[in-house]
């Protein structure tokens, strides 16, 4: 796992989007539009803006590029302002200037959710599968709606959500009780197909998690340790969210020592 450590919140933006950029460029170049997963959560936000000044600067060109969301509230009105259908139309199809066509969230408010789930899975290995997902981080150490104890070798499918997840995401309800039960999140084993992974923490609340990640033992308590096992894995965070970790200087030493003509994955 790559672990990228960086002064500030506004500074992991910047590092996430040229990856981002980096992976679109790749792909045209090579004749085709990628496919970016894309999170949501307030993390990411920050990216999502870097990436909308660039693409309103032209120096990048979103042109056919597909976006597959990981997670969505079960029965939250898709014009809820808080179903991430919603959210991800705000904060990404819109400031990046991307085909509504093209971007695809599960059906929370299908009647027949198992089956939402398979046509998810089968919508991503249609459009050959993720090149670079992006991930935010719960303070449980979830990744997209996988709460601690998810299968490392889950696909998409319904979960119950975690109290503490609840809680971290009432801030955007009116209250608590307004907060969905359910879910339908790409699994573990789903965000491991992606070619890239990239994940984003910032602040102090993340520090745990960020820790047991990167250095805690590969386990469904903390199901973004799944990354461990991801061979093109990079985690950006700043000085708060990495506080916890031990080998700061080590990761330090890599970033600072390059290998010639390595790349840059
Ligand atoms: C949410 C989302 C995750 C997100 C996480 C952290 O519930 N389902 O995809 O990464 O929790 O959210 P935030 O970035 O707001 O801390």
């Amino acid at each position: 796992m790559r672990v990228i450590i960086v002064e500030s919140a506004a500074e992991v933006a910047q590092v996430a989007a040229e990856r981002i950029a980096r992976a679109v460029r790749e792909r045209r170049a090579a004749g085709a539009a990628a496919v970016l997963g894309v999170a949501t959560g307030s993390s990411p936000v920050g990216t999502y803006n870097e990436l909308a000044t660039m693409v309103r600067d032209g120096g990048l060109d979103m042109t056919g590029v597909r976006a597959f969301a990981l997670d969505e509230y079960v029965g939250l009105a898709h014009e809820h302002p808080e179903s991430y259908h919603a959210v991800i139309h705000r904060t990404v199809t819109e400031p990046l200037g991307l085909d509504p066509a093209l971007v695809q969230v599960p059906n929370g408010l299908a009647d027949d959710l198992d089956a939402a789930c398979r046509e998810y899975e089968r919508a991503i290995a249609d459009a050959g599968g993720v090149d670079l997902q992006l991930l935010g981080i719960g303070s449980n150490g979830h990744i997209a709606f996988n709460e601690p104890t998810s299968s490392l070798a889950s696909r998409t499918r319904t979960k119950t959500l975690a109290a503490q997840t609840r809680d971290d995401n009432a801030r955007f309800f009116d209250s608590l009780d307004r907060v969905p039960m359910h879910c339908l999140t790409q699994g573990i084993g789903t965000i491991l197909d992606a070619h890239h992974l990239l994940l984003v923490a910032t602040g102090e609340s993340k520090a745990d998690a960020v820790a047991a990640m990167i250095e805690g033992p590969l386990s469904s308590m903390c199901p973004a340790s799944a990354l461990q096992l991801h061979p093109r894995a990079a985690v950006v965070i700043d000085r708060e969210a990495a506080q916890k970790l031990t080998l700061t200087e080590y990761y330090e030493h890599i970033e600072a020592h390059p290998l010639p003509g390595a790349s840059a994955a």
